[in-house]
């Protein structure tokens, strides 16, 4: 068995909400530990947080740039694999480009960037310089999403012709970032986040019905709001859909869903019949065909196909559930470095990583629905 990579991480200290959920999903499988750090936005807290993690002195850092010049100048042994970024948005671009540069693959949450145009660029770097630039749209992670892919690829629905997907929150419905609350105040600042909801969870909606479908989404007409009194970023968003070849969709994006809390729903309506999965039972998958009887998949239970038991780790009846598709992105992007190093080929289950051409495509969603709403017409996606 390989030794486990090794990685940094930049963002994600105390009382972050991402960072944490990316070490246990990297750390799942014994796959990749973790070595360096700048956890955090000022040195007394990044430093605060390395030590309460147990990173030795010389790995913890107190800025971001410190520790990619320190760790980049590593022997091999102990320099980091991979760097992963959790920081809010405005920083992503430039931590990445100089991550990449500084020879890391680098793994970046979504929302890729703040701006389309800092995707395009980031894109160009993570391509000229050789190196993995992964980006966590961990929905895709989910055993029964990766089998709706497979079962949408196989024929099973037929032709795709209607997409319905909806991402509900309810946790801005009030103006939390007014109270000071550390998760909302970023992201209800357009200089930091970029988009609201659109960036937030849309991008993850827009990414899901990509991954699922393989649809190319052509054009969009987008119904914007920022319902709460003074929020000067998005926080709903009613989109329609037009796909390359006919297809079409309706995409609801709400943080002001008072009462909801996660519920990511995706339907593929096709010739022959429909998909559905949901996030918050996201260990059953319906195929409803349009003659015969509905069944209901389970993970890893009768009927499941290999796509769906190569991402799963528990017997059936015991759920997994965000943590372990977390992991799965982890493994495949475990999986496409170890590849690279050892000149093979990579595993199947690491080719379904998002990169670059989805971070891109995630912007391009985002600012094609500002813009249709600004103009009040349909609008090309880039
Ligand atoms: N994939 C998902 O499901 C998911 C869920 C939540 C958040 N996210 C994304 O993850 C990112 C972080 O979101 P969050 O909710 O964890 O935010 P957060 O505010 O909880 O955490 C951000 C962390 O980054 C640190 N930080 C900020 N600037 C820094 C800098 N220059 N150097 C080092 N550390 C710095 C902060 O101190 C904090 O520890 C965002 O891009 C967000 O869109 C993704």
């Amino acid at each position: 068995m390989n030794a486990p990579l090794r990685f940094g991480m930049i963002g994600g200290g105390a009382g972050a909400f991402i960072g944490a959920v990316h070490r246990t999903a990297a750390t799942m499988d014994g796959l990749a530990v973790l070595v360096a750090g700048c956890l955090g936005s000022t040195p007394e807290r990044a430093l605060a947080s390395g030590r309460a993690l147990g990173l030795p002195a010389d790995r913890n850092h107190a800025t971001w740039r410190d520790m990619l010049k320190a760790e980049a100048a590593m022997p091999a042994g102990p320099r980091p694999d991979f760097i992963t970024i959790v920081t809010p948005n405005e920083s992503h671009a430039e931590i990445a480009a100089a991550s990449l540069r500084a020879g890391f693959h680098t793994v970046v949450d979504k929302p890729m960037t703040r701006t389309a145009a800092e995707a395009a660029e980031l894109a160009h770097v993570a391509s000229s310089s050789g190196r993995l630039l992964a980006v966590t749209y961990n929905y895709t992670g989910y055993p029964l999403v990766r089998q709706a892919a497979q079962m949408v690829r196989s024929g099973e629905i037929g032709v795709v012709r209607k997409v319905v997907v909806e991402y509900h929150q309810g946790w801005l419905a009030t103006d939390l970032a007014a109270e000071g609350q550390k998760q909302a105040a970023w992201r209800a600042d357009p200089a930091r986040a970029g988009a609201g909801a659109l960036g937030d969870i849309g991008t993850h909606a827009e990414n899901l019905v990509s991954f699922v479908t393989g649809l190319r989404l052509a054009s969009v007409l987008a119904d914007v709001t920022a319902f709460v009194p003074g929020r000067r970023v998005d926080d709903d968003a009613s989109v329609l859909l037009r796909f390359d070849g006919g297809a079409k969709g309706v995409l609801s994006v709400c943080q002001v869903a008072a009462g909801e809390e996660n519920n990511l729903t995706l339907r593929v309506y096709g010739t022959e019949g429909s998909l559905a999965w949901r996030q918050e039972n996201p260990n059953e998958l319906v195929l409803s065909p349009r003659e015969g009887q509905r069944r209901v998949f389970t993970r890893a239970g009768a009927g499941s196909l290999d796509t769906a038991r190569a991402s799963t780790r528990l017997p059936p009846g015991h759920p997994e559930g965000f943590f372990e598709a977390f992991a799965n992105v982890y493994r495949g992007i475990v999986e496409r470095i170890a590849a690279q190093r050892d000149g093979r080929p990579p595993a199947d289950h690491a080719l379904l990583v998002p990169g670059p051409a989805e971070g891109l495509r995630g912007m391009r969603f985002i600012e094609a629905c500002l813009a249709s709403a600004q103009a009040s017409r349909w609008t090309v996606v880039g």
